[in-house]
C-alpha cells in the first residue's frame, strides 16, 4: 500500500488516501505478481530436467537425449536464476520490499540445476574430467560453494547457527558469482545471466547501493 496524495481533492491540504499499485498487491501466499512471475519462471527448467530424466528412465528417450536436454535446461538458466538470486538484495534495497523467500527459493533452484549440470557433466564424461580445464575448475568451485548455503538455507539452520556467523558464511555467495562468471567467461561467453550477475556486483558497491536504498525510501 502506498500513500498519495489525492489532488483531486479541494483545498490547500489535500487528505492522503491509501492506493494499491498492481504491482505491490500481494495476489498468493503474499507473493506479488511479479514475485511469482519470477518463482513460476524458476521453475521450468527443474521441471524439465526431472522430465527429462524421467523419460529416459522410461526408455521415451535416450540417455544422450537426456543429457542434452538437461544440459539446456540447467546451464543458462542456471546462470539466470543465480543472477536474479543475486540480484534480489538490489531490489530490495530499491523497493524496501522483502525479498527473502523469493531469494531462498532462487538459490535452492541454483543449487539443484547446478548438481544436474555436474551430474550431466559426470554422466557424458566422467568425474575425472571435472577438474581437467580452469573452466572446469571454476564450475566445479561454484557448485561445492553452494552447497553448504543450500543446506543451511533452513530458518532452523539459523536459529542453529546463529546470525552473525550464518550471515558470514552466506558471504560466499560473492564467490560463487565470481566463479560462475569465470566459468563462463573463459567460455567466450557473455549473455544476460552474466549481465545479471555483473549488475549485481555493481548494485553492491557502497555508493551505488546508498543510491539504490535513498530511491526505495521515496
Ligand atoms: C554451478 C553451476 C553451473 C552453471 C550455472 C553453469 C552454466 C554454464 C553455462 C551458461 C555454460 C555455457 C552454455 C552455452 O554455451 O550454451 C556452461 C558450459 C559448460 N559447463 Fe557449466 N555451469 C555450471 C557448473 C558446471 C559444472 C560443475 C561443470 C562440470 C564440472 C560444468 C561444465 C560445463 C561444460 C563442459 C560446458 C561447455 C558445454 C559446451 O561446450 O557446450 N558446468 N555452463
Amino acid at each position: 500500500m502506498t500513500a498519495v496524495l489525492d489532488r483531486s481533492q479541494p483545498g490547500p491540504n489535500p487528505e492522503p488516501t491509501t492506493r494499491t499499485t498492481w504491482h505491490r498487491r500481494r495476489v498468493w501466499n503474499g507473493f506479488t505478481p511479479l514475485q511469482l512471475a519470477v518463482i513460476v519462471l524458476a521453475t521450468i527448467a527443474p521441471l524439465v530436467i526431472t522430465g527429462s530424466i524421467g523419460a529416459a528412465l522410461l526408455g521415451v528417450i535416450s540417455t544422450e537425449q537426456m543429457i542434452e536436454t538437461a544440459l539446456g535446461a540447467g546451464e543458462n538458466p542456471g546462470l539466470v536464476v543465480f543472477g536474479a538470486m543475486f540480484l534480489a538484495s538490489p531490489v530490495q534495497w530499491l523497493t524496501g520490499r522483502t525479498q527473502v523467500r523469493v531469494r531462498k527459493y532462487l538459490g535452492i533452484v541454483f543449487f539443484l540445476l547446478a548438481l544436474s549440470n555436474a551430474a550431466m557433466f559426470v554422466l557424458e564424461v566422467g568425474a575425472g574430467a571435472m577438474l581437467s580445464a580452469p573452466f572446469l575448475v571454476a564450475g566445479t568451485i561454484a557448485l561445492v560453494l553452494s552447497a553448504p548455503l543450500f543446506a543451511t538455507s533452513s530458518r532452523r539452520s539459523q536459529r542453529w547457527m546463529g546470525m552473525k556467523r550464518w550471515r558470514l558464511l552466506h558471504k560466499a555467495t560473492y564467490l560463487i558469482a565470481a566463479a560462475l562468471l569465470a566459468h563462463v567467461v573463459m567460455l567466450g561467453e557473455f549473455g544476460f545471466g552474466e549481465t545479471m550477475i555483473a549488475a549485481g556486483f555493481v548494485a553492491r558497491i557502497p555508493a551505488v547501493r546508498r543510491w539504490l536504498t535513498a530511491r526505495g525510501d521515496r
